[in-house]
């Protein structure tokens, strides 16, 4: 009986020193993102835990499990726990979906185009079980009432407008039923802003009576007023040449687009002189009256003394005037009648 005793005292005491003696795991090491299942404060050697992954996170890499080493230590845990990630909503019709990350507890916004409006959510939360917190919004275009019609006009309907409202981006396009003309959009377009342009006037436009042009005339002169785009024709007189447009037309401002001038033909003031004209030489007493008309270049004929050369020098009829070149001596009757080959026009040329 006593010896029972002692040996369950020594068994007793030499458990105690085997329990106290070997060296026992304290709390295991940490990792990211996950933890220890049913967690106590030490461990033995030889016994397992779990990790496992928090939730929103899996595991991709490593073991789940570790086992206190004998020394009372813990191996580096391997596991790896990720973020779940969730799938990309979009895309967002008309909008767009704003976004850094996809992973677990990330957050996205929704924004939509200018000329749209965001019904739903403008935001959405990757949850735990990889789906999204607040579903896909829709993107609805602004809405505008009908476009006003023109006061003597018309609408021609480009997009197809049904009901009592039209939507951002839709267009018309507008006539004015003649002889009213169109001030403004020719083409309107329901705006971001839920207003249509500015709808266009139509407009009655009338030009004055077509005033004459000096040395000219009109044709079809009627004295009276014009609707716009009518058309008047001018001409102008003999010897008088035409500047500018013959046809003048009633424009959109009520005037008439700018008139025509007659220029008037030149008379060479001097009678003794060949002279280029027109791609020939020839003798004044042959051009008649000595005409020339507006805008016609003459050559005259001048004497370079130091080389003994003729030359010629270039001149232009303008409205009336012909300045004839300094460099020009009218020769005399004599010179001009009997010894012409002496003249600048017949001798050697410079
Ligand atoms: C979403 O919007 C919030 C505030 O409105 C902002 O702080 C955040 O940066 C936005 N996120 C993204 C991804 O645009
Ligand atoms: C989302 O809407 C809230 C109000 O509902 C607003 O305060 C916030 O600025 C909006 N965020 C974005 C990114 O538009
Ligand atoms: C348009 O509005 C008028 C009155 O403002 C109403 O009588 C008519 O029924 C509406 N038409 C449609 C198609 O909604
Ligand atoms: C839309 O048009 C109305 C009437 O012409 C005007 O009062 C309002 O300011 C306009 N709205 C915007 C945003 O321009
Ligand atoms: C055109 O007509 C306007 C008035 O309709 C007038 O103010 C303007 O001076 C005219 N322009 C010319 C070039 O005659």
């Amino acid at each position: 009986m006593l010896i029972r005793l002692v040996l369950l005292l020594v068994c007793q005491v030499s458990l105690y020193n085997l329990v106290t003696s070997s060296k026992v795991c304290g709390r295991p090491p940490k990792v990211a993102n996950a933890h220890v299942q049913d967690e106590i404060q030490v461990y033995e050697p030889g016994q397992e835990i779990v990790y496992q992954c928090n939730t929103g996170y899996k595991m991709t890499a490593g073991s789940r499990k570790n086992i206190c080493k004998a020394t009372g230590t813990w191996p580096n845990p391997t596991i790896k726990c990720s973020p779940k990630m969730c799938s990309y909503p979009g895309p967002l019709v008309n909008g767009h979906v704003l976004f850094s990350s996809l992973d677990f507890q990330a957050t996205i916004n929704f924004t939509c185009q200018e000329g749209y409006i965001l019904h739903g959510h403008n935001n959405s939360e990757c949850q735990h079980d990889s789906t999204w917190s607040n579903p896909l919004p829709v993107c609805q275009p602004v809405t505008c009432s009908l476009p006003e019609t023109p006061r003597h006009g018309l609408i021609k309907h480009h997009t197809k407008l049904t009901g009592n409202t039209t939507h951002y981006g839709d267009t018309v396009g507008y006539e004015c039923s003649s002889p009213h003309v169109l001030f403004g959009n020719e083409v309107g377009f329901c705006q971001a802003n839920g207003n249509w342009t500015d709808t266009p006037e139509c407009k009655l436009v009338t030009c004055p009576p077509p005033t004459d042009i000096e040395n000219g005339f009109m044709s079809f002169a009627i004295l009276r007023n014009h609707g716009y785009g009518e058309k008047i024709r001018y001409g102008c007189h003999p010897n008088y040449v035409l500047d500018g447009s013959m046809e003048i037309q009633c424009e959109k401002t009520g005037n008439w687009s700018s008139k025509p001038v007659c220029r008037a033909s030149c008379i060479i003031s001097v009678k003794k002189a060949r002279i280029f004209y027109n791609g020939k030489k020839i003798w004044l007493d042959d051009l008649p009256e000595r005409r020339v008309q507006h805008t016609d270049m003459v050559a005259f004929y001048c004497k370079d003394k130091d080389r003994d050369c003729g030359y010629p020098s270039l001149t232009q009829c303008v409205d009336g005037n012909l300045i004839i070149p300094s460099c020009f001596k009218e020769p005399s009757g004599y010179t001009y009648k009997l010894n012409y080959w002496n003249l600048p026009s017949e001798i050697k040329q410079c």
